[in-house]
Formats: C-alpha cells, sequence, structure tokens
C-alpha cells in the first residue's frame, strides 16, 4: 500500500488552471458532491492522495509544519512569508506582476526617483518594505487584506503595491502602475521531511506534473 499524500491547493484564481495540470497529469482532484458539500478534505482512494482546498496565504503554512506534504503557492506569498520549504517546480500558472501603483493624476506631475518617504497600502508588507528601503526610500505600510485599489481613492495611502494580471482593476479604479518589483507564478511546494520520509511517492507527483507544464 503506498503512502499518503497530502496535497494542499489554493482556493480562488488558479484552481481551474490547477485541476488542468492535475488531471493532464492523469491525477484526479475529487470534486464537491453538490453546493452544499462543505467538506475541507476530498481523498482520491485509488492513488492514496488527500487534497485540502484552503486560502492562498495559509497553503505554505500547512506545508512547513507537514500538515501537507505538497502545496501550490505564489512566488509573491512565498517570498512575503519566506518560509523554508522545497521548491521543485514552477507551474507558469497564475502568472502576474506585483508593481507600484498611484493615481493617474498624481502620476503626471510625479517623479519616482525624488521620492524619499511614502505611504503605502499593501497585502506584503515585507517585500514593500524590502524593496523600498534598498532605494533608500522610508515607508509608511497600511497592511490591508484585499481590495488594495480602494486606498488611493479614499485617501488612505497615494501609493499601493498590489497584484495586476491584466491590468482592469487598476484601470478602473484611476490607477497606473509606476514601477513593477517583481514578475509572480504558482510553485510547487514540498514540505522537507516529506522529501525523507516519502522520497519516492514526492518525486514521482513532481515528475508527472513537471512532465504537463
Ligand atoms: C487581485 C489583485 C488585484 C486584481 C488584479 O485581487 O489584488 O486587485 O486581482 O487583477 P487584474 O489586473 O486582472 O484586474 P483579487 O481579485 O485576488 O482580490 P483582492 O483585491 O480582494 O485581493
Amino acid at each position: 500500500m503506498k503512502e499518503t499524500l497530502t496535497i494542499a491547493l489554493p482556493k480562488g484564481r488558479i484552481q481551474k488552471d490547477t485541476e488542468k495540470i492535475f488531471s493532464n497529469a492523469g491525477i484526479t482532484i475529487p470534486k464537491k458532491e453538490n453546493s452544499d458539500d462543505r467538506r475541507l478534505i476530498f481523498e482520491n482512494k485509488e492513488d492514496n492522495l488527500r487534497f485540502m482546498i484552503v486560502r492562498a496565504q495559509d497553503v505554505p503554512t500547512y506545508i512547513e509544519f507537514g500538515a501537507a506534504d505538497i502545496g501550490i503557492a505564489g512566488s509573491d506569498v512565498l517570498i512575503e512569508q519566506g518560509r523554508d520549504l522545497y521548491e521543485p517546480l514552477d507551474l507558469k500558472i497564475g502568472k502576474c506582476r506585483l508593481s507600484v501603483a498611484e493615481p493617474v493624476e498624481l502620476k503626471k506631475s510625479d517623479n519616482p526617483g525624488n521620492w524619499t518617504h511614502i505611504r503605502v497600502a499593501t497585502k506584503y508588507p515585507n517585500i514593500t518594505k524590502k524593496y523600498f528601503s534598498d532605494k533608500g526610500i522610508q515607508t509608511e505600510l497600511i497592511k490591508l487584506y484585499g481590495s488594495i485599489e480602494l486606498a488611493p481613492i479614499l485617501g488612505l495611502s497615494e501609493r499601493i503595491v498590489d497584484l495586476v494580471e491584466t491590468g482592469e482593476t487598476m484601470r478602473q479604479n484611476g490607477l497606473i502602475e509606476v514601477e513593477t518589483i517583481m514578475e509572480v507564478s504558482s510553485r510547487l511546494i514540498v514540505n522537507r521531511a516529506s522529501l525523507k520520509t516519502k522520497p519516492k511517492r514526492v518525486k514521482s507527483l513532481v515528475e508527472k506534473l513537471s512532465k504537463v507544464i
């Protein structure tokens, strides 16, 4: 009997692409039976896999502590959280970028080269602080958990650091990107102990997935 592998997948945007990658690799992620199905763990008995669907920001926590063996997380979340994980594969889904943005009106008279102290709203305080401090710019950070584009509209901060995929959210909220901090994509992550305790199972899954991306 194969040992069970527990896989933590993030809810939301990349869920469809994730299901596609697994299905192309010949692995079924069991689905909810109906809209009342509130189970959080789904078993694929055939392959001895357990899937859990959790908040994107929580995936690295489950993996680092060994509650799950393998997971998928954005490179943005991984860098922000700085956890000790093995990261064998870029899945090339969930592609976007992390950018600094400000109101279109402000941009007309603004020069980022002259910034010395700025107030920034973001979900990514660690990345933002480091990015600006490397440039010698002091930041007053306002941590938000979503809808970051609201901050300049309501005067919470003039600048934001947030993800941009199509650019539509920024455009519709009167914002424009001024600098790109990093390109982002989803990564396969593995618990370091699982690599040693279930090496064959982990390796086989990584190989199957790597063949289809
Ligand atoms: C993300 C991100 C932007 C938006 C970018 O938000 O934070 O708001 O998507 O996408 P676009 O460039 O294609 O418009 P998400 O939908 O995850 O919700 P959130 O704002 O609550 O984090």
